[in-house]
C-alpha cells in the first residue's frame, strides 16, 4: 500500500515516541544505579531505626498524600525514590534484629536482587515452554528443599505464595486421592472428615470452608502439656466417626505449632494414618526446616513420612516474602487433583520428562519466586542454614532463660525458637484465676505498648486461657544482646502500664 503523508506522519510519530511506560537503557541505570544505593544504604542503617514509627492509618494515608489518579505520568527515577522513602520511613522492618513477630524472617537481601533479575526476564513459571529455565531452576530448589528436610527424593513440589496454600494443596491432593470427586459433605462413603489438634494454624478452617467439607469436618484433638496432639485421643475420634459412618480422610501433624513452636509426634501420626488408610500431612510451614539439624527434635523426623509437607521458605529459609512450598510424596496426586487440558494449551504432554506447573497446583500464570528461593539456597548452602537455624533456637535459649531470671517476668514456654512469656507485677504471683483477668488485660495493652513503641516487636499466644506475649526468632541478624535486652523493655513498660491500669485499692491486701 502506498504510504500518504498522514500514514507516513503516523508511522514516524509511533517510532519515534516511546511507550510511557518504557525506559531508556540510561534511564533505567540512572534510576536502577540510584535505588540499589539507597537499599544498600537502609539496610545498612536497619538496626539503627526504630523495629517501627507506629502511627495511625490516618497518619500514614496523610504522609502518603490523597492524590488522584493522575492524568499524565511522571518520570520513573523520581517516583522511586519518593517511593523507597516513604517505604523506609513508614513500614514495619521485619528485618530489625530484634523483630520477633508472628513468624516473620528477616529477609536475605540476594533475594531483592534475585526478585528485580525475576521481574526483568518475567517469565511465566505456569508452563515449561513459557519458562524453560525458570522452570528447572523451581524444580531444583524444591528438590533441595525436600532433600532438606528429609523428603524421600522423586516426590513433586512446587512453590506457592506461603504456608496457607502449601496447607491448601495438601489438602486438595488428600481430597482427591482419598475421594475422588465424591460431594464432601455427604457422599457415597459419607462425610469427609478432617483430623488435628487445637493448636493447628487456622489455614486448616479456609481449607475445610472453601474447599466444600464446611469448617465443622474438622475434628481437633486435645493436645498435652507440651502442647503436643495426643495420638490415642486423635485416633479415638477417628474410630468414633468410623463408626458412625463419616468418612476419615486426612490426619494433620504440626511440625512448629505457631503459638509455641511445638511438634507433635510425627511418628506416631503417620503410623495412625497408615493403619487407618488415610492421607498423612504435615504443616511443616514454620518449623519444617528445624528438620535439618544435625540434632533436629525427634518427633520431626517423621516428616519423611507424610504423603505431603507444608513448608515456608518465607519463614526459615529467609526468603522475602512471599514465598510456600509443598510437597508431595507421589507427584501423580498433584495431577490427579490439578491437571485439565483445555484445548487452547498446547505444553506439552504428561510423556515428556518436564513440568508444566499450572497442572500441579491452583495457579495458571505464576511468577519466578523460585529464583529467589534457589540463589538462597546456593548462597548458604544446607551449613549455611543449619548454623543460621540452629542459632535462632540459640537464641531462643538465651531469651527464654534471661526472661525467666527476672522476678517479674513468667517465661512460659520455649521450643524450636519461640518463647512465650508474659509480665507479671510481683505482689500478683501466685494469685491464680483471681488475677487472670487483670493479667490478661494487662499483658494485652502491654502487647499494644510494646508493638507500637519501636524498641522491639513481638506478637501474642493464648495458652490455657492466659494472654502471653511470644517471640518468634526466625533473624539472622538478632545477636545475643538483642534477646538480653527484651527483659529490662517488657519489665519497663510492663510497670508503667500497671501503675496506670490496675485498682490498687481493690488488689493490695
Ligand atoms: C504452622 C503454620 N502454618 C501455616 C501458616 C500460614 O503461613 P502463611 O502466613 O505463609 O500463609 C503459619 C504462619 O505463621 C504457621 O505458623
Amino acid at each position: 500500500m502506498e504510504k500518504t503523508p498522514l500514514r507516513r506522519s503516523r508511522a514516524v510519530a509511533a517510532r519515534a515516541r516511546p511507550a510511557p511506560l518504557e525506559m531508556s537503557p540510561r534511564e533505567f541505570r540512572s534510576a536502577g544505579h540510584r535505588l540499589v544505593e539507597d537499599i544498600a544504604k537502609f539496610l545498612d542503617s536497619i538496626a539503627k531505626r526504630p523495629v517501627t514509627r507506629s502511627g495511625t492509618a490516618r497518619d500514614i494515608r496523610a504522609r502518603l498524600g490523597g492524590g488522584r489518579f493522575p492524568k499524565r505520568g511522571k518520570p520513573a527515577g523520581a517516583l522511586l525514590r519518593e517511593a523507597a522513602e516513604l517505604l523506609f520511613d513508614h513500614s514495619l522492618l521485619n528485618g530489625h534484629p530484634r523483630f520477633w513477630g508472628y513468624i516473620t524472617s528477616s529477609a536475605a537481601p540476594l533475594g531483592a536482587l534475585a526478585d528485580l533479575l525475576a521481574s526483568a526476564v518475567n517469565p511465566n513459571v505456569g508452563a515449561w515452554i513459557l519458562s524453560p529455565m525458570a522452570s528447572e531452576i523451581e524444580a531444583q530448589a524444591v528438590g533441595w528443599i525436600g532433600e532438606m528436610i528429609g523428603y524421600p527424593a522423586g516426590a513433586g513440589g512446587l512453590l506457592v505464595s506461603g504456608g496457607n496454600m502449601a496447607n491448601f494443596i495438601g489438602f486438595l491432593a488428600a481430597r482427591k486421592a482419598q475421594a475422588g470427586g465424591e460431594n464432601p459433605r455427604g457422599g457415597a462413603g459419607g462425610r469427609l472428615r478432617a483430623y488435628c489438634s487445637t493448636e493447628t494454624h487456622t489455614w486448616i478452617q479456609k481449607a475445610a470452608d472453601l474447599f466444600g467439607l464446611g469448617a465443622d469436618a474438622i475434628r481437633y484433638a486435645p493436645v498435652n502439656a507440651d502442647f503436643q496432639v495426643k495420638p490415642q485421643e486423635l485416633d479415638s475420634l477417628i474410630e468414633e466417626d468410623m463408626r458412625r459412618g463419616d468418612r476419615p480422610f486426612l490426619v494433620i501433624g504440626t511440625a512448629g505449632t505457631v503459638s509455641t513452636g511445638a511438634v507433635d509426634p510425627l511418628r506416631e501420626l503417620a503410623e495412625i494414618a497408615r493403619r487407618r488408610g488415610l492421607w498423612f500431612h504435615v504443616d511443616g510451614a514454620y518449623g519444617g526446616f528445624a528438620a535439618c539439624l544435625r540434632d533436629a527434635p525427634a518427633d520431626l523426623a517423621g516428616i519423611a513420612a507424610a504423603d505431603s509437607v507444608a513448608v515456608d521458605p518465607h519463614k526459615w529459609l529467609y526468603a522475602p516474602l512471599e514465598a510456600g512450598c509443598v510437597l508431595v510424596r507421589d507427584r501423580r496426586a498433584l495431577k490427579d487433583a490439578f491437571s485439565f487440558h483445555p484445548p487452547y494449551y498446547q505444553f506439552g504432554t504428561e510423556q515428556e520428562d518436564f513440568v508444566n506447573y499450572f497442572e500441579w497446583g491452583l495457579q495458571n500464570s505464576r511468577g519466578f519466586r523460585a529464583l529467589k528461593v534457589w540463589l538462597g539456597l546456593r548462597q548458604a548452602g544446607l551449613e549455611g542454614y543449619r548454623r543460621m537455624i540452629a542459632r535462632d533456637v540459640r537464641l531462643a535459649s538465651e531469651m527464654f532463660r534471661a526472661l525467666d531470671a527476672h522476678p517479674e517476668i513468667e517465661a512460659r514456654t520455649v521450643a524450636l525458637s519461640i518463647v512465650t512469656f508474659r509480665y507479671v507485677p510481683p505482689e500478683m504471683r501466685g494469685r491464680g484465676a483471681e488475677a487472670r483477668e487483670y493479667l490478661n488485660r494487662l499483658n494485652a495493652q502491654l502487647l499494644d505498648r510494646l508493638q507500637r513503641g519501636g524498641e522491639a516487636f513481638v506478637s501474642n499466644a493464648i495458652l490455657q486461657e492466659d494472654f502471653v506475649l511470644r517471640a518468634c526468632i526466625v533473624n539472622f541478624r538478632t545477636q545475643l544482646e538483642d534477646v538480653r535486652a527484651l527483659p529490662e523493655i517488657v519489665v519497663r513498660l510492663g510497670r508503667r502500664l500497671d501503675s496506670q491500669l490496675r485498682p490498687r485499692e481493690a488488689l493490695a491486701d
